[in-house]
């Protein structure tokens, strides 16, 4: 119960106003039924005639006798007097469509009630799914390389279905089925409060037993789901990697795995399932039991002619009373939704509540790159060892310095730093002695063009791929940017030139392609500062000339980081770092590094570059 209160509170004011109309119209509902099922009494009464009585009008204001049993006699004295005037049958008639009129009235504000939950059903999962995505967009890389991507997605799907239904199932239980519960329960008092106190010494012993069968459904479904992210994540690794699948020969392999994991959700979901179907038939057994044993008791009470209750009054009773039952009973579904929904809750909390590690200032200070970017004795790890081990590195405004060294010593990692998409945790980072901790995050990359190792590029257009990180930019710059980029004809050459769709992830280009897109996309940012990790992937000759040539131009007056692996790429760099294992161990141009026979030598010397 808390569960949900707290989830009411966190989600649903934007929604309050709905909330509100539902519940008005909810107990409109409810009084609605009261009055159409009251019409039962007198239309007992003239088929089976019970009512020999006659009834003389008592004034409303009478003193001594309770509004009840004067609005009783007066009803029935009014429909004796109609009796008497039109006849059985034409009473019966009139009776008749006073209760289709009271049920067409009822019938229609109970779809309002729930009309008015529309936009809060809709709103709230739209409102989630926002969160969860600002949230993936502002979160620091460190906390994707813990969380699987497919888990994420199932958590937007999945996930956001189940809160979806728990809290339509919140709403019914605290907005609707209390309402419905208290009106009919106060008719039953008043119809009857003996026979009523007898019914509730029965009711809570159905609710145990209900009860019981709810528990461990919410630590059932928090594994449930958890599953089902595996499954997506498999999915997801599936999509990526068809190619090396297929080429492989894996199919088998990757089918078993998920086949595997698919039969273990199964036996999860059906546990989940057996479960809440076991609720339906036991409620039902209950249920009846239950109005069985009214039915004996309220009977007999007749039978004995006790006074207490007359028998058309004791068929409106149980009207109510079986009107009362779905409710109840709706308590108990809506409590296994509401636990399955605040299992899934916590998933998304798991994203939602994920503490961003990258901080911002208060009043962060200006940045401005006038003389050097400066490694002061940095270190960094992602997990447990240390990645980078004590780095001093100072570059130059206008410099092109460049880093070599082995895969995995810690080139790519070093680049990774200064737009910080990793905070560093020995050391300091400094532009112009501006600490990059101490300005904010936005300024900061507005400085830094990023040219990846893997061209990254979005399903959509060409033209809207190289304007990716600039606003407000024109056709004629764009071009320009291709050109520069060498990649103006080979966009020409396709079917619709710029406005070309290059599919999932620029799977439509060759490498060579995407890279010299992804420099046009650097080159339109015009960064002070630019960021170029290789990539490993050889290009042939021809394509690797106009790559090579792109990126010159691209690296004109401007301070470059270069990471390299072709090193004939680098030959011109000012100063040539050689990493390894997280430390700088030589530096120097081209020509006195590779003199001193040392790691740089032995680079060379592998890639034929002697
Ligand atoms: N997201 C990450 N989480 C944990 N460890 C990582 C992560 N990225 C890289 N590493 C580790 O950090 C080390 C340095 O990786 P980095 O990518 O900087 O190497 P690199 O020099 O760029 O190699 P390459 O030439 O292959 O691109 C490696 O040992 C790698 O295993
Ligand atoms: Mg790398």
């Amino acid at each position: 119960m808390k569960g949900i209160i707290k989830l009411f509170k966190r989600f649903m004011p934007p929604y309050k106003k709905y909330v509100v109309l539902s519940f008005l119209f909810n107990i409109i509902t409810a009084i609605l039924n009261v009055f159409s099922m009251g019409t039962i009494i007198p239309i007992l009464q003239v088929l089976f005639k019970v009512n020999t009585k006659s009834y003389e009008f008592i004034a409303w204001n009478t003193q001594g006798e309770s509004i009840i049993d004067i609005t009783l006699n007066n009803a029935n004295w009014y429909f004796s007097q109609m009796i008497e005037t039109h006849g059985g049958s034409k009473t019966l008639m009139i009776l008749a469509a006073a209760l289709v009129l009271l049920t067409l009235l009822k019938t229609g504000t109970a779809y309002l009630g729930s009309y008015f939950t529309i936009p809060i059903r809709t709103g709230v999962v739209k409102d989630i799914r926002n969160q969860i995505n600002d949230k993936i967009l502002q979160l620091s890389m460190g906390f994707f390389s813990e969380e699987r991507k497919g888990d994420i997605m199932a958590r937007i799907s999945g996930d956001v279905n189940e809160v979806e239904n728990s809290v339509m199932s919140s709403l019914d239980m605290l907005f609707k089925n209390p309402v419905l519960v208290i009106i009919y329960l106060g008719t039953m008092i008043i119809l009857s409060w003996q026979l009523t106190l007898f019914v509730f010494v029965v009711l809570p012993v159905m609710g145990y037993v209900m009860g019981t069968v709810g528990k461990n459904l919410k630590k059932s479904s928090f594994e449930a789901q958890n599953k089902w992210g595996e499954l997506m994540s498999q999915i997801e690794e599936t999509l990526g990697g068809l190619r090396v699948i297929k080429a492989f020969n894996a199919e088998s392999k990757i089918s078993k795995r998920f086949h595997r994991g698919s039969d273990e959700f199964r036996k999860m979901s059906s546990r989940i399932a057996r479960r809440q179907y076991l609720a339906h038939p036991m409620s039902e057994f209950l249920g009846t039991l239950t109005i069985a044993i009214v039915l004996w008791f309220g009977g007999t009470l007749i039978l004995n002619d006790t006074g207490i209750i007359e028998a058309a009054i004791f068929i409106y009773y149980l009207t109510m009373f079986y009107s009362i039952i779905n409710p109840i009973k709706e308590f108990s579904r809506s409590a296994y939704a509401i636990q399955r929904g605040l299992a899934s809750m916590d998933r998304i909390d798991k994203i939602l509540t994920a503490s961003n590690e990258l901080k911002e200032l208060d009043n962060p200070k200006k940045i401005s790159f006038k003389n050097h970017i400066h490694y002061k004795d940095v270190w960094f790890k992602y997990t447990e060892d240390w990645v980078l081990r004590g780095i001093n590195l100072k570059i130059e405004k206008g410099s092109t310095i460049a880093l070599v060294g082995q895969s995995g010593s810690g080139k790519s990692t070093m680049a990774d730093l200064l737009p910080r998409f990793y905070d560093i945790q020995k050391g300091e980072l400094m532009i112009d002695d501006v600490n990059i901790k101490d300005c904010t995050m936005h300024d900061l990359r507005a400085k830094i063009g990023y040219v990846n190792q893997e061209a990254i590029l979005f399903n959509d257009t060409i033209y809207n791929n190289i304007a990716f990180g600039v606003e407000n930019t024109t056709q004629a710059e764009v071009i320009d940017a291709a050109k520069i980029a060498n990649a103006h004809e080979f966009i020409m050459a396709t079917p619709e030139g710029y406005q070309t769709n290059i599919g999932d992830r620029g799977g439509r280009l060759s490498g060579g392609q995407r890279q010299r897109i992804s420099i046009a996309r650097a080159i339109l940012k015009n960064p002070e500062i630019l960021l170029l990790d290789e990539a490993t992937s050889a290009l042939d000759t021809d394509s690797e000339r106009l790559v090579q040539e792109a990126l010159e131009k691209l690296m004109k007056d401007r301070t470059t980081i270069i990471v390299a692996h072709r090193l004939s790429t680098i030959k011109n760099a000012d100063i040539i770092y050689v990493l390894q294992d997280g430390q700088i161990v030589e530096s120097g141009n081209h020509n006195t590094l590779f003199s001193m026979n040392g790691i740089y030598t032995k680079l060379c010397a592998m890639q034929g570059e002697v």
